[in-house]
């Protein structure tokens, strides 16, 4: 009998408490023993909750437990949830975490501190998607060329539901809050921090890489409005938050932005909460990852996955996936070296010569445009919406600052990332 213990019981948790009891036969089939939830942790327990297991607000009736041989979290958090690991590990206990914001600031400490002790975070990335054993495992014999997809099931969610019905970005947002897939601060979802955190985390299995939320470039869905979404849809693209690492040489670049996308792509034509995330192996070619990527079910299914692997085993394997540095070590790309073909919304006055002032800014900043479209208003302003050849980040951002500081320029310009 393996017995857990589980550091917060709330969406994920208690999916996890009623797997384990609706799926106990084949669990426990799959695991070769029993296993039994004896208590969890949760903050507030004048909550009114069903889960039919002790409850306790005390962290450390499960961590100081003997009886408790691995210790899920699943609280959330960055720094309180990093005591409470250490201190699972520090007893000795086998650890299984969904947290990717702990992992985004301290998996190699922890990977250094689990040493010959179990720690799994399958749920980290993409919720019920198996691409933390696909990545590690299935495809350790790969160098990986390229990482690519769609990480935030709240983004895809909203960004859906924008495009094929219209809502408006607050009242969607509020749906995928209920439906349990939104961070306790969703603005790490529409920020694109929360993909972030899991890029970073694939990062350092494919590439070894060790860089932080704060060394990559990070843009959420904030600035997407109904005509960018218009616009994409005029010209064949789609809309979708991608988090993205590419190995060039000695080099890995890392980034999360909005994308526009070709809708023939398979990428574009993953919708609502799904997640999809594309791998390119040297040896294997691409492979593809297609799932729910949040909510209780989907997550606590991968939980669960981990749960059972250590019970069979019991064996740790290097948390990362390596022992030795990777690759002999890469480095990250600078942000200001990123090529990529762009869109921009500018709002101007709608007045003589601004155009023609608008793409000699272009020209001189080296960008040439691809495509533009003059979209008048009621109000004597209109939108450019210009798409761009391929270009340089650093000659982008120049040009956009220009271009904001213009005086018939009404706020600052959208700007969109073309893959
Ligand atoms: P949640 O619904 O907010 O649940 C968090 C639970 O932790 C609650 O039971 C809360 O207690 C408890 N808690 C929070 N701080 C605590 C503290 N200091 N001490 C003791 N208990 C504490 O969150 P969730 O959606 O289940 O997410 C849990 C983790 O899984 C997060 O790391 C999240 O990023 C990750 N994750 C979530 C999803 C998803 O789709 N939801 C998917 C993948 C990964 P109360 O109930 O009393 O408030
Ligand atoms: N908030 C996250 C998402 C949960 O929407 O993808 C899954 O990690």
């Amino acid at each position: 009998m393996i017995k857990v213990g589980i550091i917060g019981v709330g969406t994920v948790g208690t999916s996890v408490v009623n797997i384990l009891k609706d799926n106990q036969e084949i669990i426990s089939a799959r695991a070769g023993t029993k296993i039994e939830v004896k208590s969890g942790v949760v903050r507030d327990l004048s909550k009114k909750r069903d889960l039919g297991i002790l409850l306790s607000d005390n962290v450390n009736d499960v961590l100081d437990d003997p009886e408790i041989d691995i210790v899920v979290e699943l609280m959330g958090g960055v720094e309180d949830a990093f005591g409470v690991v250490k201190h699972a590990l520090k007893n000795k206990k086998a650890v299984v975490t969904a947290n990717k914001a702990l992992l985004a600031y301290h998996r190699y400490e922890l990977q250094e501190l689990a040493g010959d002790l179990a720690f799994e975070y399958e749920a980290s990335v993409a919720g019920g998607i198996p691409i933390i054993n696909a990545l590690r495992d299935g495809l350790s014999a790969n160098h990986i060329e390229s990482i690519m997809g769609i990480m935030n099931g709240t983004c895809n969610y909203m960004l859906t539901k924008m495009s094929a019905e219209g809502v408006s970005y607050d009242a969607i947002l509020k749906e995928a809050q209920e439906l349990g897939y939104a961070e306790a601060d969703p603005t790490f979802d529409v920020g694109g921090f929360d993909a972030a955190h899991k890029l970073l985390i694939l990062a350092s299995i494919a590439y070894g890489i060790d860089a932080k939320p704060e060394d990559i470039l990070i843009e959420g869905i904030q600035n997407i409005s109904q005509e960018d979404i218009n616009f994409a849809k005029e010209f064949g693209y789609r809309i979708k938050l991608l988090g993205i690492a590419k190995k060039d040489a000695n080099q890995v670049e890392l980034r999360v932005h909005a994308s526009l996308i070709d809708e023939d792509e398979m990428i574009a034509k993953i919708d609502g909460v799904m997640n999809g995330i594309s791998v390119v192996g040297d040896k294997v070619g691409e492979t593809l990852y297609y799932g729910a990527g949040a909510g209780g079910n989907a997550t606590a299914s991968a939980v669960i996955a981990n749960i059972i692997d250590i019970a069979r085993s019991g064996k740790s394997k290097p948390m990362l996936g390596f022992d030795k540095p990777l690759e002999g070590g890469l480095k990250l790309k600078s942000i200001d070296e990123i090529v990529s073909k762009y869109y921009l919304r500018i709002n101007v006055s709608d007045k003589a010569g601004v155009l023609s002032k608008i793409t000699t800014i272009f020209a001189n900043h080296n960008i040439s445009i691809e495509t533009i479209l003059q979209r008048p208003s009621r109000d004597a302003s209109a939108n450019l919406l210009i798409s761009t050849h391929t270009a340089v980040e650093k000659d982008i951002q120049n040009m956009i600052q220009n271009i904001e500081e213009l005086d018939f320029v009404n706020s600052k310009p959208v700007m969109i990332r073309i893959v």
